[in-house]
């Protein structure tokens, strides 16, 4: 059975560290399905939001859940949205959704970032990413690695995904902490803070890695222009006034709060 009810050792696990694995998210079958659509729809559209240094790591497409009713299935999956909440604590919405696909024999990590400083968002303390594996992905494919306890470190700058040591220049005691390299079976998924540091290894194998990530944002969220004054491309279109609430179609609620 898929997972939905965590236990309170899970809860706190993902508390104290800022991640945690959530075997079984999604059935294997699920998996395949929904692997099928997400190569699909990097075939129509490649949205390359981190711009050209995001290009390289990974083709992304945005908000496929917007394009594409299988992908909406899963970013709004009840599984996805009732752990998110069980984690988070507190009510929330999707934030975007994301394809993230690593080519066969893409050699470039996707180096260590924090995602909040990324996002155009005010009062919004407990966001959170899902990374459902779409397909296994062993180390080898580029699977998630995590520093426990980094979600504690804020006001850290938004980092070019290809410098390896962007992190620790800005933070240089991270360098220091443990990492946790997390390899995952097809349907499962890890979920990780809005300030959790992690990086994903290179894709050495013949086949894609596919990922989906969805991300969720307090109900509370405002919009709030990024510290690097930046574009973001979800919000950019929407034409809101600084401290609008980000709620409605774009923004649904998610869970049962
Ligand atoms: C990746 O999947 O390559 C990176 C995902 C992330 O940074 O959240
Ligand atoms: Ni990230």
């Amino acid at each position: 059975m898929p997972t939905t009810t965590l236990t309170a050792d899970t809860i706190a696990a993902y508390r104290r560290d800022g991640f945690v694995h959530i075997p079984g998210i999604i059935t294997p079958a699920e998996a395949a399905r929904f692997r099928a659509a997400a190569l699909a729809c990097s075939g129509r559209v490649r949205n390359n939001t981190a711009g050209s240094a995001g290009a390289k790591v990974f083709q992304q497409l945005v908000n496929a859940w917007r394009e594409d009713a299988t992908m909406r299935a899963l970013t709004l999956h009840p599984n996805v949205g009732a752990v998110a909440e069980q984690l988070a604590g507190v009510p929330l919405r999707l934030w975007h959704d994301q394809i993230l696909i690593k080519d066969p024999h893409n050699q470039k990590a996707t180096e260590f970032h924090q995602d909040q400083s990324y996002w155009p968002h005010r009062d919004s303390t407990h966001p959170l990413s899902a990374w459902i594996a779409l397909g296994d992905v062993p180390v080898e494919r580029g699977c998630m690695t995590f520093i426990p306890g980094s979600h504690r470190h804020t006001e850290l700058a938004s980092l070019d995904l290809m410098d390896g040591q962007g992190l620790f220049r800005a933070c240089p005691e991270l360098t220091w902490e443990p990492r946790v390299t997390i390899p995952l079976r097809a349907g499962d998924c890890t979920f990780h803070h809005g300030r959790c540091a992690h990086m994903a290894t290179p894709n050495g194998t013949d086949e894609p890695r596919v990922a989906h990530v969805v991300i969720f944002m307090d109900a509370t969220t405002r919009y709030q222009k990024r510290r690097d004054g930046q574009p973001h491309p979800v919000i950019d279109p929407l034409g809101l006034t600084e401290g609008a609430l980000l709620e409605g179609d774009m923004f649904p609620r998610v869970g049962t709060r």
